[in-house]
């Protein structure tokens, strides 16, 4: 496997520091530091959503994936009913409304069917009005609008045997702040609730004591800033005092535009993001018509190529057709998985993890380097300095939050991996010092996605056959076919990354489950001769899940790189130690699948390509639905 180009006691002085660092963030408290705002009486009004006063209507990003791929097998645009609490579409995109927001993809890779619509991104990475304009354009080319509720949120749903049915209760709420519930009864239902969408608050001293304005980033308060997604000057900053806790992805963009307009920014860090460079530019139409859109399938194509790099293929495209920051870090294999994982045990998992410290560690080097040069004063360059392997944390790309730093008004708050003391009724309090704010900002995060079962991460009591409730069956332990379909819970899709493809662009995932799911429907139509007027009932039968369960486990060393990694919400603050033989192969199972999204990809086509579906149960029925 060769060896570190870095000297061998330097590389030991960088483990220890890797410890170090991770042992100052480790809190007893694991995933209970946090409050899902969502959930908590006290609160919930930080999760209002302030951009009702402007309502404007957008398509949620990945859920526009999955209506086109259906329809693609038959369904019709009258065929679907969303439901999304959100008052427009664009899901993540909708909700993140905060200064600075950008994707941190390549456009053409991760705007869903860029190619079917032939819309051309504004920018390399696109800015968040210009994600909720497409997803309003994708919408609109599939008439998802007609079946659109929004301003409702699911609470439960059912599936009856008897009616072959879910019926699903939702709440909407009505303007004079009262609620109404109603029920919609469907053949299937898609939980397509997002991975990142629960806002989180730390749990802190004296949080409802503090004075002054405060919010969560995800609900950004222009009324109070000033200024809008559009246009992200914030004239009403100037003269304020604004504390931002948190430097995660989030942080990291929106800190330099509220540098540009505060007359004081403390930035609160608990564990620095790690910063490489970005190189932001506009797309030149006839650029990306003659080098990005070629050929039928190119969005595929360069998604795949994109992801193999990623995912350290031994045997690269040999043209890497993205070439920016993500395809040259094979190590974060150590996150998404390649095919490097396959054969992995229990003797080699060692030597694979350090062979990925191999590929990491001159990049995170290089990382550390260049915060040295870039910000002026030497405590805070340090500070800043990512101390754990790349594959830890979303790494961030861009070019001005370092130099941000070397601005007189802004102040960098290490709190060595403690995270802030609590408020008090005029600011914010660290190790007995206090920060005066006029208002405070929450770049906390989000619920992990890989705590619970999809109903628990999407607030949804889901109930299948018999009254099993989903809850139930993973605390058992997470069992689907191909991350998308599970037993008991017919015509329920669920794309996640359980079980499923992982990659950083989450849309690919997405629209890879999508066609899948889309797939086993027109397959099992096929198989059964069923007519128009026939609906079917599709789950995995109990021996293809715990099959499939089984090949995720046996895979799980592929992911043996996460285990020595510094808490966070990817990790669920590291609260994921199995303590019995039993946990862990729990655990083992609820992983993606190891070899890489393209390695996925794969399999499932030539499953699909087999056609042989003895690993559904299917029925046909009636068709028995009145929306
Ligand atoms: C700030 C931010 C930036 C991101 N940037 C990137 C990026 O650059 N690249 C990338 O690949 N990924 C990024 N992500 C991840 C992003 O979530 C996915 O890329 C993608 O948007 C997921 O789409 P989705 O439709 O599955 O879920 P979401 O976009 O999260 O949409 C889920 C929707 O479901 C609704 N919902 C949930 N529960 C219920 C319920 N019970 N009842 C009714 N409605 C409900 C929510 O209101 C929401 O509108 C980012 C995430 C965040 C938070
Ligand atoms: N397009 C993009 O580039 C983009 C932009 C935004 C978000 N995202 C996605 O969304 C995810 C979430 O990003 P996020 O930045 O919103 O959340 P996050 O990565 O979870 O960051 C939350 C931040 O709050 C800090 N924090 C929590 N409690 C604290 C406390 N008590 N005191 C001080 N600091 C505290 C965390 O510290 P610790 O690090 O120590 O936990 C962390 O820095 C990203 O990982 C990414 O997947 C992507």
């Amino acid at each position: 496997m060769g060896s570190f180009n870095i000297d061998s006691e330097k590389v030991t002085q960088i483990f220890a520091r890797y410890e170090e660092e991770k042992l100052k963030r480790v809190k007893s408290e694991g995933m209970d530091q946090y409050v899902d705002i969502g959930k908590s009486e006290k609160f919930k009004h930080f999760a209002n959503d302030p951009s009702r006063r402007q309502p404007i209507p957008f398509a949620r990003m990945s859920r526009v994936g999955w209506q086109p791929r259906q329809s693609s097998r038959g369904f019709k645009p009258n065929d679907f009913v969303f439901i999304d609490s959100a008052w427009g579409f664009g899901g993540t995109w909708y909700w993140n409304r905060y200064p600075g927001l950008m994707c941190d993809v390549e456009s053409a890779c991760y705007m869903p069917l860029v190619e079917e619509t032939g819309f051309i991104p504004k920018h390399r990475y696109s800015y968040g009005p210009e994600l909720r304009e497409y997803a309003e354009r994708v919408a609109e080319k599939w008439q998802l609008r007609r079946g659109a509720v929004f301003g409702s949120t699911v609470k439960s749903t059912t599936w009856s045997d008897e009616k072959s049915e879910w019926e699903t209760t939702i709440t909407r709420r009505l303007p004079d702040s009262q609620e109404m519930t109603f029920k919609v009864r469907s053949d299937y239902f898609i939980l397509a609730s997002g991975i990142l969408n629960r806002p989180k608050l730390a749990r802190l001293d004296g949080i409802g004591t503090f004075q002054g304005h405060m919010f969560h980033t995800s609900r950004w308060d222009y009324a109070y800033t000033g200024g809008s997604p559009e246009d992200p000057a914030m004239p009403n900053l100037v003269g304020k005092k604004v504390a931002f806790i948190g430097t995660g992805a989030t942080a990291v963009q929106a800190i330099p535009q509220l540098a540009k307009f505060a007359s004081q920014l403390y930035v609160f860090q608990r564990t620095p993001s790690a910063i490489s460079e970005r190189g932001q530019r506009t797309v030149d139409p006839e650029d990306f018509k003659r080098n990005v859109q070629v050929g039928q399938g190119w969005q595929r194509s360069r998604r795949e190529n994109m992801a193999m790099f990623l995912s350290n293929y031994p045997e690269l495209p040999s043209e890497n057709l993205v070439d920016d920051g993500w395809t040259h870090f094979p190590s974060f294999s150590g996150l998404v998985g390649g095919p490097r994982t396959e054969g992995l045990s229990h003797e080699n998992a060692r030597a694979y993890v350090e062979y990925l410290h191999q590929l990491d560690l001159p990049r995170q080097e290089g990382i550390r380097q260049n915060i040295k040069s870039t910000v002026k004063d030497q405590a805070t360059a340090e500070s800043l300095q990512p101390w754990y392997a790349g594959w830890c944390k979303r790494p961030c790309f861009h070019d001005e939050y370092l130099p941000t730093f070397n601005l007189p008004r802004v102040q960098l708050v290490d709190t060595a991996g403690k995270g802030i003391s609590g408020f008090n009724e005029r600011g914010v309090v660290f190790n007995g010092t206090f920060y005066d704010a006029d208002v405070v900002i929450l770049g906390t995060g989000f619920e992990p996605y890989s705590v619970g079962s999809p109903a628990f991460r999407a607030s949804i009591t889901v109930t299948g056959r018999g009254g099993l409730s989903m809850d139930d069956k993973w605390a058992q332990s997470p069992h689907t076919l191909h991350g998308v379909i599970t037993r008991d819970f017919p015509n329920l899709m669920i794309p996640g990354f359980t079980q499923g493809p992982a990659t950083v662009n989450v849309v690919h995932c997405m629209d890879v489950l999508a066609r899948h799911a889309a797939h086993m429907i027109t397959m099992a139509r096929m198989e059964t001769n069923a007519g128009e007027g026939d609906n079917l009932i599709i789950e995995p039968t109990a021996r293809a899940e715990e099959d499939w369960a089984l090949k995720i486990a046996g895979k799980a060393y592929g992911y043996a790189a996460i285990s020595g990694c510094t808490p966070s919400y990817g990790n669920a603050e590291g609260s994921k130690v199995a303590k019995t033989p039993e946990q862990q192969l729990r655990m083992a199972k609820g992983s993606p699948w190891s070899s890489g999204i393209v390695d996925f990809t794969r399999m499932i086509e030539a499953w699909e390509a087999k056609g042989d579906l003895a690993e559904l149960d299917i029925k046909v029925v009636r068709y028995n639905s009145s929306l």
